[in-house]
C-alpha cells in the first residue's frame, strides 16, 4: 500500500524510504535536495604525458569477483594506457568462495592480497581501511575503482577520498531503502563520496539524484555483471553440472540464502527450510550452501540439515549452468535477481524489499518477502500458471565494462596539465 505523500519534507522520514513490500519504483518520492558540490573536482595527482593511468581495482568479497572480471579484461586490453593494479582485500578467502572464481573466469592473479578475513562490521572494514591506505600512499594510484556494496567497497573508498584519489564506483545507486542491511549502509556511503558513479538502471540514477549528487557525475553504462554472465554462458551450457547433480532440464529449483535476516535467527531458518522442504519433495531444490548459512544450521539448528539438495558452494560456471535450465530460483541474493532476469528464469526474492527493480518491471523477478504462506503460493502460482515473461533491461548487453573504462580514460586524460596544446 501507497503512503500517503508529505507535502516537501526536507529530511525525508523513515517511513517514507522504508516501506517493506514496495518495490522502490512505487515509494513515495521526496523532492531533490538542493545539495552537492558542482564545483567539485579530482585532486589526486594526474597522469604525466606519457606516463599510464593507474587504477587501483578493489575486490573482496564472491559478488565483486564477476564485476572486476570483464573490467580487468578491459583495462588489460589496454595495456598502452592504462596500468591495473588488482587489490583482493580477502574478505572471501577460500577456494569455494574466491580462488575458483579467479580461476573460472580468467582474472589476473592479484597484485596485492591484504588477507583480512571475516571479522565484524567494526573489525573487517577496519583491517581493509588500514592496509589499504599504506598500499595507496606506497602505489599513488590515479583513480581507484570499486565495485557493488561488501564492507571491502566501502572500506576501500574511506581510505581512497581522504587522501583524495578520486572513487569509482560501480554499481552505484542502488537502494534497498532498508538500512538495517549493511550493505545499504555500505552503498549510501560510497556513493555520497565518489567521483564516479556508474549505473546499471535507471531507477540508480534517480535515487542518487535524490540524494543531492550531481547529475554530471552519474553515468548509466550498463551491467558489468551481465557482461561476465554473457561471456561465459556458452562454455558453462558444455558441462556437465545437471548430470553430476542428478538433475534434468527445468525440473528442478534452485535456492540461495546468506542475508543475515534470514539466516542469523534460528527459527526464521526453519520456517524457511519448512516451506522449501515442501517444494523439494515435488522438485528437487538444490541449495548450493553459503559459509555463513553452513555455520547459522551448525550453531544454532543443532547441526539438522535442512530437507534439501545440499552441495557446497558452487564455482561460477557450475552456479551459471545450474540456473540456466532451472524451473525457478529462489533467493535473498542482489546479483542472482538480475542473473535470473537476463537468463529470462523465473526468480522468487526471499526478501520484503528490492535495490534492483528493473528485475521485477522489465524482469522474471518478484518480491515474496519472507513469510512460509506467502512463498507457498508464490511457489505454486508459477508452478500452475503461465512462465513468467521477461525482457533484458536497456543496456544489459556485455560492453559495461567498455563503457566505464572510455569515459574513465576520458576524464581522467583530460585532467593532464602538460601536453603540449593543452592549457
Ligand atoms: C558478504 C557481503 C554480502 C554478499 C556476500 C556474498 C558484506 C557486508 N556482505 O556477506 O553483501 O552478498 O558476501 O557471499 O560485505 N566465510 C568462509 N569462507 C570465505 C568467506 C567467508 O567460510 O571464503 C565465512 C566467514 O568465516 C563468515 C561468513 O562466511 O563466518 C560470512 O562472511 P562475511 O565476509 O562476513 O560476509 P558474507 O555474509 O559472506
Amino acid at each position: 500500500m501507497l503512503k500517503k505523500r508529505v507535502p516537501s519534507p526536507e529530511i525525508p522520514r523513515k517511513e517514507d524510504v522504508y516501506a517493506p513490500g514496495l518495490p522502490p519504483a512505487e515509494l513515495p518520492r521526496p523532492p531533490l535536495p538542493l545539495m552537492g558540490n558542482q564545483e567539485e573536482s579530482m585532486t589526486a595527482s594526474s597522469p604525466q604525458p606519457n606516463e599510464k593511468i593507474r587504477v587501483l581495482c578493489v575486490a573482496g568479497a564472491r559478488p565483486n569477483f564477476m564485476k572486476i572480471a570483464p573490467l580487468m579484461h578491459e583495462f588489460v586490453r589496454r595495456a598502452d594506457r592504462f596500468e591495473p593494479i588488482l587489490v583482493h582485500t580477502g574478505q572471501h578467502y577460500d577456494q569455494a568462495m574466491s580462488d575458483s572464481f579467479f580461476k573460472d573466469l580468467g582474472i589476473p592473479e592479484p597484485d596485492v592480497n591484504l588477507g583480512v578475513g571475516s571479522g565484524t562490521h567494526g573489525h573487517q572494514p577496519a583491517q581493509v581501511l588500514m592496509k589499504i591506505e599504506d598500499l595507496l600512499i606506497e602505489r599513488e594510484p590515479h583513480v581507484v575503482l570499486v565495485v557493488g556494496d561488501v564492507n571491502s567497497t566501502i572500506a576501500a573508498t574511506l581510505a581512497a577520498i581522504k587522501l583524495h584519489i578520486p572513487v569509482a564506483h560501480v554499481e552505484s545507486g542502488l537502494r534497498s531503502w532498508d538500512r538495517e542491511m549493511p550493505e545499504e549502509v555500505n552503498r549510501v556511503l560510497t556513493d555520497s563520496v565518489s567521483h564516479w558513479l556508474f549505473t546499471t538502471e535507471p531507477s540508480a540514477e534517480e535515487n542518487l539524484l535524490r540524494e543531492g549528487i550531481p547529475r554530471e557525475k552519474i553515468h548509466f553504462v550498463g551491467n558489468v555483471m551481465i557482461d561476465t554472465l554473457l561471456t561465459h554462458k556458452a562454455r558453462a551450457q558444455e558441462l556437465d553440472t545437471l548430470d553430476r547433480l542428478g538433475l534434468e532440464p527445468g525440473k528442478y529449483a534452485v535456492l540461495t540464502l546468506h542475508r543475515p535476516s534470514n539466516v542469523d535467527h534460528a527459527e526464521q531458518l526453519a520456517k524457511l527450510f519448512e516451506v522449501l522442504g515442501r517444494l523439494n519433495q515435488e522438485i528437487p531444490v538444490v541449495f548450493p550452501i553459503h559459509p555463513r548459512t553452513a555455520k547459522a544450521v551448525a550453531d544454532n539448528m543443532g547441526g539438522v540439515t535442512p530437507d534439501l539438495h545440499l552441495t557446497d558452494p558452487l564455482g561460477y560456471l557450475d552456479f551459471l549452468r545450474l540456473l540456466t535450465d532451472a524451473q525457478m530460483v529462489l533467493t535473498d541474493s542482489g546479483g542472482i535477481q538480475e542473473e535470473t532476469t537476463a537468463l529470462g528464469v523465473p526468480c522468487l526474492t526471499l526478501r520484503e524489499s528490492t535495490e534492483r527493480p528493473v528485475t521485477i518491471t522489465e524482469g522474471t523477478n518478484e518480491i515474496v518477502g519472507t513469510n512460509p504462506n506467502d512463498i507457498d503460493a508464490a511457489i505454486q502460482r508459477l508452478r500452475s500458471g503461465p512462465p513468467r515473461e521477461g525482457k533484458r533491461p536497456a543496456l544489459w548487453d556485455g560492453k559495461a565494462a567498455v563503457r566505464i573504462v572510455d569515459i574513465l580514460e576520458r576524464d581522467v586524460l583530460a585532467t593532464r596539465k602538460n601536453e603540449p596544446g593543452s592549457a
